[in-house]
């Protein structure tokens, strides 16, 4: 079945964002643009962040892109939504690990940071790359998720 993507940006990835969009129209994966709809700086990068994560977790979108200048805020706003695990992916090897030992559901890329390869190979191998489901990984995985349950817990 075809991976449902939701992408935004801040003002500083934005031009990234628009290569992006580009680059999954020409590999035939769909996808939403959450915004932000221009360079202007008037909305910061956790409004998208927020906005990307929250797509991903509802269940309407199997995987997130999300952008800023270097991909740190942005994964750091939308790590904040439960169920998301953002990874900053610079090349196709911190792209394919994020998927076969994280299950990364959402990428963070910089706008302003300079990829030692093409941000097309590092999307393929996001987007292609399966969770190895190893149990290691699956344990960790848990780990983190009962992390984010006795914080709501706290909530109480
Ligand atoms: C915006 O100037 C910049 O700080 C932001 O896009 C991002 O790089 C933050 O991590």
């Amino acid at each position: 079945m075809a991976l449902k993507i939701a992408i935004g940006s801040d003002h500083a990835g934005y031009e990234l964002k628009e290569e992006v969009k580009k680059i999954l129209k020409e590999k035939g994966y769909e996808y939403t643009d959450l915004g932000a709809e221009s360079i202007d700086p008037k909305d910061d990068y956790p409004k998208y962040g927020k906005k990307v994560a929250e797509a991903v977790a509802s269940g309407k979108y199997d995987r997130g892109i999300a952008i800023c200048g270097t991909g740190i805020g942005i994964s750091i706003a939308a790590n904040k939504v439960s169920g998301i695990r953002a990874a900053v992916g610079y090349n196709t090897e911190m792209a394919k690990v994020s998927r076969l030992h994280n299950d990364a559901n959402v990428l963070a890329l910089g706008g302003r940071v300079k990829t030692d390869e093409p941000v097309s190979d590092i999307l393929s191998v996001w987007l292609e790359t399966q969770f190895s489901g190893d149990e290691r990984h699956e344990r960790r995985i848990n780990q983190i998720r009962e992390i984010e349950d006795s914080r709501l817990k706290t909530k109480d």
